[in-house]
C-alpha cells in the first residue's frame, strides 16, 4: 500500500454527525474510506467536465426499448457502428416479446463519449436510458 498520510478536518459538529449518519447508511467502516471515495468522485467528475473535453474516460449506456418501433433496432446498430472507435462492447437482453435492454459500453475522449451517450438515449422509441460516466482509473488513485 501506499504511504499513508493523516490530516486533520475541522467542521461543524452538526455536518459530521450528518455525515456519520449517511456513511452508516451506504455500509462504509470508517470515515476514512468514505472522504476517499467522496474525492476520487469528484475526481472523476473533474475528468468529465475538463473543456477540452479529451480526458480518457469509460461510460456505460442502459437503454430498455421496443424493437419493434421506429425502425429503432437498424438505426441503435448503425449509430454504434458509426461509432466504432468508441463503442467497446453491447450487451443485449430480449425482455420480453416487445422489450429489449441493451448495455453499451463506451470509452474514449470524454467529450465524444457523452455525445454518443446523448444520441443513443435520446433517439426515439427509447423508453428509458441511463448513463454511468466513470474513469478508466489510470488517473486515480
Ligand atoms: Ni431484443
Amino acid at each position: 500500500m501506499a504511504e499513508l498520510e493523516r490530516f486533520t478536518v475541522s467542521m461543524d459538529r452538526r455536518l459530521l454527525e450528518q455525515f456519520d449518519a449517511r456513511n452508516k447508511e451506504h455500509g462504509y467502516d470508517n470515515r476514512s474510506e468514505a472522504i476517499r471515495d467522496l474525492i476520487r468522485k469528484e475526481m472523476v467528475a473533474e475528468e468529465w467536465n475538463a473543456p477540452d473535453g479529451k480526458a480518457r474516460v469509460a461510460a456505460t449506456v442502459t437503454i430498455v426499448y421496443d424493437h419493434h418501433k421506429f425502425d429503432l433496432a437498424r438505426q441503435m446498430v448503425e449509430l454504434q457502428h458509426e461509432h466504432g472507435d468508441t463503442v467497446v462492447t453491447t450487451t443485449h437482453v430480449h425482455l420480453d416479446h416487445d422489450n429489449c435492454l441493451e448495455v453499451i459500453i463506451l470509452r474514449g475522449e470524454s467529450a465524444r463519449v457523452q455525445e454518443l451517450a446523448r444520441r443513443l438515449i435520446a433517439m426515439k422509441g427509447v423508453k428509458h436510458g441511463q448513463g454511468v460516466f466513470t474513469t478508466e482509473g489510470s488517473n486515480i488513485v
